[in-house]
C-alpha cells in the first residue's frame, strides 16, 4: 500500500479536531495530511505528529490529487462538496446527513457492518453519533437473539451540536453563575441548568428529525429494513459524551446474565457494570476514549424477556471521527487503531 494523502475538511471543528488525535496514533499509511476548513481558518495552525500544518481554505480544486478526504462540516456544504471531491477520485468519508440513507452509499459502523465499504462508488457516510454507539451495542445481542423492539432516550452533548454550541455552554454557564441571563444562539434554548428534548427540526409525526435518524440509519446498518425503534433525544449541558437509555425485546427472551457476556465478547464495548460500587458508565469517564461503554445492565421490568441498558460513548470519537478512520482502517490500513 502506498502512503495516502488524506484531507480532513472541517478539521477546526469540533470533529476535525478530534481526527487529528486520532490520525496521530492510526496506523494508516499517511504520506501526507491536509487540513481543509473556511476561509475564516486560513493559515491557522494546527499540531500533527510533532509539526504544525497550517489550514487551507475549502475548494474542490484545492482537494484534487488526494487519496480520502475525511469530510466534517455542515450537511448544506457536504451536498455541495462532496461529489465533485469524489469525482476527482478521492474517497469521501463523510460524518454529516448528507448521503446516510442514499441507496447508493454504503452507512457504516465497522464493528456492525464492515462488508458494506466494498460497496462504495466514492462515498462512504457515517451515522449519527447517538446511532453510532447504539448499533455498536444492538449488533452482538442481535446476532444471538433477532431484535424485535427498541425504545431509546438519549442524553446528548452540546458538542454533538458543533463547537459554537459548546463554546457558547461555557460561556454563558460563567454568564449565568455572575448573575447574567444570557440568550441562547448556537442552541435553540439555554442549555446552562437545563435540557430541551429537541435536536434538529420536527418532522409531521411528531418525532424529531434526529429521532427519525436514529430509527431509519439503525435500519440501514443493522439492515432490518422494518426494526420498530422509537426514540426520545435530549440535549442536556454536558461537554462531551452522549448516554443513552436502551431498553430491547428480542424473539426469544433475553436473560441479563446473557446480554451481558455477549456485550463483554463483543468488539468496541467494555462493560462498566457494578452500581453497588458506583460503577456505571458516565460521560465525564467515556470523553476521549475510543469504547462504547455499556452498564446498568438489567431485566426490563415492564416487558418479559427483555433487557434494559445503558450505554454511553464519545460523540465525537465513536461518533464521528474514530468511526470514519476505522473505515478507512478497514480499506487501507495494516492494522486497526489500538483501542484506548
Ligand atoms: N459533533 C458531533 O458529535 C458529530 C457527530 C457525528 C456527526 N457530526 C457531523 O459532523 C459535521 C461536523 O460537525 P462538527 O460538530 O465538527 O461541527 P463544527 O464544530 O461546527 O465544525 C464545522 C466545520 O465546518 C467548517 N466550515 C464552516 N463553513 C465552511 C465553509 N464555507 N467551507 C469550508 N469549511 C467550513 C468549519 O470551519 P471554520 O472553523 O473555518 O468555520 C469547521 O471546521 C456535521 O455534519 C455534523 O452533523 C457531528
Amino acid at each position: 500500500m502506498t502512503d495516502l494523502k488524506i484531507g480532513i475538511v472541517g478539521a477546526t471543528g469540533m470533529v476535525g479536531r478530534e481526527y487529528l488525535g486520532i490520525l496521530e496514533l492510526s496506523r494508516l499509511p499517511i504520506g501526507e495530511l491536509r487540513l481543509f476548513a473556511s476561509a475564516r481558518s486560513r493559515g491557522m495552525r494546527m499540531p500533527f505528529r510533532g509539526d504544525e500544518l497550517a489550514v487551507e481554505e475549502l475548494t474542490v480544486d484545492a482537494c484534487r490529487g488526494l487519496d480520502l478526504a475525511l469530510f466534517s462540516i455542515s450537511t448544506e456544504l457536504t451536498r455541495e462538496y462532496a461529489l465533485p471531491v469524489a469525482a476527482n477520485g478521492t474517497l469521501v468519508i463523510d460524518d454529516s446527513s448528507a448521503f446516510r440513507l442514499d441507496p447508493d452509499v454504503p452507512l457504516v459502523v465497522p464493528e456492525v457492518n464492515p462488508e458494506a465499504v466494498q460497496r462504495h462508488h466514492g462515498i462512504i457516510a457515517g451515522p449519527n453519533c447517538s446511532t453510532a454507539q447504539m448499533v455498536v451495542v444492538l449488533a452482538p445481542l442481535h446476532r444471538a437473539n433477532p431484535l424485535r423492539r427498541v425504545v431509546v432516550d438519549t442524553y446528548q452533548a452540546a458538542s454533538g451540536a458543533g463547537k459554537g454550541a459548546l463554546d457558547e455552554l461555557i460561556d454563558h454557564t460563567r454568564q449565568t453563575l455572575a448573575g447574567g441571563t444570557p440568550a441562547p444562539n448556537a442552541l435553540p434554548h439555554p442549555l446552562v441548568f437545563n435540557l430541551f428534548p429537541a435536536i434538529d427540526a420536527f418532522r409531521d409525526d411528531g418525532y424529531s428529525r434526529e429521532e427519525w435518524k436514529m430509527q431509519m440509519e439503525t435500519r440501514k446498518i443493522m439492515g432490518l429494513p422494518d426494526l420498530r425503534l422509537s426514540a426520545t433525544c435530549v440535549r442536556v449541558p454536558v461537554a462531551v459524551g452522549h448516554s443513552e437509555a436502551l431498553h430491547v425485546e428480542f424473539e426469544h427472551p433475553m436473560s441479563p446474565s446473557k446480554a451481558r457476556g455477549l456485550l463483554e465478547a463483543a468488539p468496541g464495548i467494555t462493560v462498566v457494570d457494578d452500581p453497588a460500587h458506583g460503577q456505571y458508565p458516565q460521560p465525564i469517564d467515556a470523553a476521549g476514549r475510543d469504547p462504547v461503554y455499556v452498564g446498568r445492565i438489567r431485566a426490563d421490568s415492564s416487558l418479559e424477556g427483555g433487557i434494559a441498558l445503558w450505554v454511553v460513548a464519545d460523540n465525537l470519537r465513536k461518533g464521528a471521527a474514530l468511526n470514519a478512520v476505522q473505515i478507512a482502517e478497514l480499506l487501507f490500513a495494516e492494522a486497526p487503531v489500538p483501542v484506548r
